[in-house]
């Protein structure tokens, strides 16, 4: 029989409900690619919606503080305990630190709630994002997915997708666009982001 190539395992950051975590996991890990799959979700709020999730997804999930983030012998040891090939942020809201983006260049990736670099940077996530649209009458929004730099929001896109949005949206029903859009396209940009990779 041929030797099977290493799976990639995928680390997901999250930091509250989680349905990117679930929808990225339910992609992977059901056989869908054999190639790739999420090994660990990490979290820094131990009463996030993701944990539950983690746990019914049968995924090890580990909760990490902001101190502990910050410490790079954890983290390391944590990421290499599970062969981690690539990072992906999924509405986790700690900055990372500057060993980690060492250590794993170009293999963190973030989704953003926004055509960047429009709402983007600091206290930009989630519905603060979405209100910020409706408040500017924007005729259309979308996501981002970028690599994660020492910057905030500034990192290399690597995909774009939009929606339109009509004058009588509220920050609600944005919120309910993007969702949809990032869970078309999400999984189907870290396969190819994980593709893209050469083995570590
Ligand atoms: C997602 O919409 C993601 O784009 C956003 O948080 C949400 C998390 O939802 N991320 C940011 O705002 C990052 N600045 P989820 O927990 O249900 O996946």
């Amino acid at each position: 029989m041929e030797p099977q190539p290493e799976k990639r395992h995928i680390a997901i950051f999250a930091s509250g409900n989680g349905t990117n975590a679930e929808n990225i996991t339910a992609y992977f890990n059901n056989g869908n690619n054999q190639a790739y799959e999420v090994a660990l979700i990490v979290c820094n709020k131990p009463d996030a919606m993701v944990l539950q999730r983690a746990e019914k997804l049968g995924v090890p999930s580990k909760v990490i503080s902001k101190a502990q983030i910050n410490d790079q012998e954890t983290m390391l040891e944590l990421l290499e305990g599970y062969s981690i090939d690539l990072i992906v942020l999924a509405g986790f809201l700690l900055m990372i630190p500057p060993f980690l983006l060492e250590h794993y260049r170009d293999r963190i990736i973030n989704i953003h709630p926004s055509l960047l670099p429009k709402y983007g940077g600091k206290g930009m996530f989630g519905h603060h994002v979405h209100e910020a649209v409706v408040a500017a009458h924007e005729k259309e929004t979308g996501i981002t997915v970028h690599i994660v730099d020492e910057r905030c929001d500034e990192g290399r896109i690597i995909f774009q997708a939009s929606t339109p949005l009509s004058a009588s949206d509220t920050p609600d029903d944005v919120e309910r666009k993007v969702h949809s859009l990032e869970r078309e396209h999400f999984p189907r940009v870290i396969e190819q982001t994980l593709a893209s990779l050469p083995s570590r």
